[in-house]
């Protein structure tokens, strides 16, 4: 050890290894981590002291919508990226609801294209699951950069639509790589679309869109599953039925819940939020919160994804049912997590699980989501002593705004490292926009 040099040393932190908490340096070299220990001062071309910090390993957000091509007025790669790096994030995985829809090899390879030079994090997008491409999912789902299948059972922003089981099933048989699913009842949403038509308050959302809606597409995509023997990631769980069918078959499906979900609930978000607390599916009651706790508690839920789903204040500002679904999360994800572990809800090896190790083993990446020898050297350094306010200002989104304003934070992300590059230190951006493609276990290398 004694004669070795490093690019890089966090020195003095509490690092989540694998094995639980250590008090160590790490070492990172040509952007992997090269030794997790006691490292010699001055064994490093660049230092962080990370003396009362906790070096956590880099929390990938394997959902969010971030617009381009075709929405930038509400977001881009960019500005997206930027406020992951800036909330503690290191690698997301984009939604394929753009303009145009990503539903073909060539969509996947322009999202990469536009990434570079651009993106601030490491990032993977996914192909979307449409009537007139499943023929060729099986080939288009191991492009590089391509994190798996989306498909959206019931609609919600942009067209992309899969409907009936006949298609649904023909999707499950096309290719292997991990279908990720927005679980809503199209036929369900159609028949109950009168009770919001012309006009009704915000708070009438999850009554439209309502428990047995997600309930009833959740269980028809695990039947279908099982039949096809193919894994499936039900996004976003929002309701308690839920939890307790998916508890029974989890040899093959893995499930996702967001912080909003797990913080906020009807019908006092949305008196208070307005449409700002519009999403699909929607912020439910209490109970179901209480739920997802469960599922999170009892190892149900895999991980924590932050639906960022950005739109503009004017657009918000439309009449319900006119105002689009969505809201922003990536930028505060970190602190809103970390809140609930200062508040006991979860625990930070928990926390760990959901946010770098469950998306690693879900999707098959490479070289991502723990801190071990030889790993990706990417991290989330926090510190967990620290109380701060998330405020509209601190929202890089190119929307301004969060449905988190005034939230007061326990925990903050305080350096964002990636493949041993620090791209945020104390809410400043560093260096420029290196971003890569993630790589995957199954289609490697990209
Ligand atoms: O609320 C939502 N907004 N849910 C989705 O499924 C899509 C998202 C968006 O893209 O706006």
């Amino acid at each position: 050890m004694s004669t070795e040099t490093f690019d890089l040393v966090l020195r003095n932190g509490t690092v989540w290894t694998p094995g639980g908490p250590v008090e160590a340096d790490v070492a990172v070299r040509d952007g992997r981590i090269a030794h997790v220990g006691s490292v010699p001062v001055g064994a490093g071309a660049q230092e962080v002291d990370c003396t009362g910090l906790t070096v956590l390993p880099g929390v990938i957000d394997s959902q969010v919508h971030f617009r381009e091509p075709g929405l930038e007025h509400k977001e881009d790669l960019e500005t997206g990226t930027r406020g992951a790096v800036l909330g503690g994030v290191t690698g997301i995985f984009e939604m394929p609801n753009t303009n145009p829809s990503t539903t073909t090899a060539e969509g996947i390879a322009d999202k990469v294209a536009r990434g570079k030079g651009r993106a601030w994090c490491d990032h993977a997008f996914f192909l979307g699951a449409a009537g007139d491409n499943v023929d060729h999912l099986a080939e288009w789902e191991r492009v590089p950069g391509c994190a798996g299948v989306k498909v959206f059972m019931g609609s919600s922003t942009g067209s992309l639509l899969v409907e009936d089981d006949a298609v649904l099933a023909r999707v499950l048989a096309a290719g292997s790589r991990r279908v990720a699913v927005h679980c809503e009842d199209e036929a369900r949403l159609r028949e109950r679309r009168h009770l919001v038509e012309g006009g009704a308050p915000v708070t009438m959302h999850p009554e439209w869109r309502d428990a047995e809606t997600a309930l009833r597409a959740t269980k028809r995509l695990v039947a279908l599953a099982e039949k096809a023997r193919r894994r499936v990631h039900v996004l976003h769980i929002t309701t308690a039925e839920e939890i307790d069918f998916l508890a029974g078959h989890k040899d093959l499906v893995t499930v996702e819940t967001t912080p909003q979900h797990l913080t906020l609930a009807g019908p006092e978000a949305y008196e208070r939020l307005g449409t700002k607390a519009q999403m699909n599916p929607p912020i439910r009651e209490a109970h179901h919160r209480d739920g997802l706790w469960r599922g999170i508690a009892q190892g149900v839920v895999d991980v924590i994804g932050s639906d960022h789903a950005p739109h503009t204040l004017e657009e918000k500002a439309k009449p319900y049912p006119a105002s689009p679904s969505g809201m922003t999360g990536v930028q505060t994800l970190v602190p809103v997590m970390l809140t609930h572990v200062a508040e006991g809800r979860l625990s930070l090896a928990r926390f760990v699980d959901l946010t770098s190790a469950g998306p690693a083993r879900i999707f098959g990446i490479a070289g991502k989501g723990r801190i071990a020898r030889g790993y990706d050297a990417d991290f989330t350094v926090v510190d967990l002593k620290t109380t701060r306010e998330i405020t509209d200002a601190w929202i890089a989104s190119r929307c301004g705004w969060t449905p988190f304003d005034g939230f007061q934070a326990k925990g903050w992300a305080v350096a964002t490292i990636i493949r041993g590059t620090i791209v945020m230190r104390d809410d400043e951006l560093q260096g420029t926009a290196m971003g890569q493609p993630v790589r995957f276990q199954e289609c490697y290398p990209v």
